[in-house]
């Protein structure tokens, strides 16, 4: 990718990059979580009240967002932290400062699941707006430590990972179940993609009979899946 940060790691005594660039698959993620989080309060705001249907299929979009940023938080906590306190000590603060907003989304997150739960129930009004505002607080938390992740604790890890650890994480995601559906999750990643970069993104990222298959049928149901999810969007279209 060419639309990265400037790398603020160590520079390089032997003439090599300081860096990797391998944290630009976090990047993509980071974006599409924007993304996600970013249009999660309209859903719910434009849900009519008492639309219970709507609001079951919402709830199960809401959680399955919970639980994928659940698990992109579990990893970088697994494999991140302990290793840039090890290998940049220096950068101590910034360890600290991201372990800490973790842990506030994830108490945001906590809070979501029980009122997806307790609003699907009847789509009622009043818990479509507490859910939306607890939505909206979630982005800008989100929001806030997306960027500072990105500017303090990534070019860092660039420098101070491998390319062999970097391999273990990108393994390790990949056997990890999606909590949403993969055709969806493939799409976003794909449009996370600056356009020019998306057919040498996927010819790097993606085995060809995956690459295949999401030619073949995943678009058409990833484009599905959004229309469901944006039925206004598509109205509009129409
Ligand atoms: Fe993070």
């Amino acid at each position: 990718m060419t639309t990265r940060i400037p790398s603020t790691g160590a520079p390089a005594s032997t003439g090599a990059p300081a860096t990797t660039c391998r944290s630009d698959e976090v990047v993509l993620i980071h974006r599409m979580f924007r993304r996600l989080y970013g249009e999660a309060p309209g859903l719910v705001r434009d849900v009519v009240p008492g639309d219970v249907r709507r609001a079951a299929f919402l709830a199960h979009h809401l959680h399955g967002l919970t639980a994928l940023l659940h698990t992109h938080h579990r990893a970088e906590d697994d494999f991140f932290w302990d290793r840039m306190t090890e290998r940049a000590p220096a950068c101590g603060l910034h360890v600290a400062l991201m372990r800490r907003q973790h842990q506030a989304v994830s108490d945001q997150l906590d809070e979501i699941d029980v009122l997806v739960d307790a609003w699907a129930v009847a789509a009622d009004a009043a818990l479509a707006t507490r859910l939306a505002e607890a939505l909206d607080e979630v982005d800008a938390t989100l929001g806030e430590h997306l960027a500072d992740e990105e500017r303090d604790a990534l070019p860092v890890l660039d420098a101070v990972l491998s390319d062999a650890e970097w391999d273990e994480i990108e393994a390790h995601a990949q056997r990890e179940k999606p909590p949403l559906p993969l055709f969806l999750l493939l799409g976003l990643m794909m449009d996370a993609v600056p356009e020019s970069e998306r057919a040498a993104w996927m010819a790097r990222e993606l085995p060809a009979p995956m690459r295949l298959a999401y030619r073949l049928v995943g678009r058409r149901q990833y484009e599905r899946a959004l229309r469901r999810l944006h039925p206004e969007r598509a109205a509009e279209r129409d």
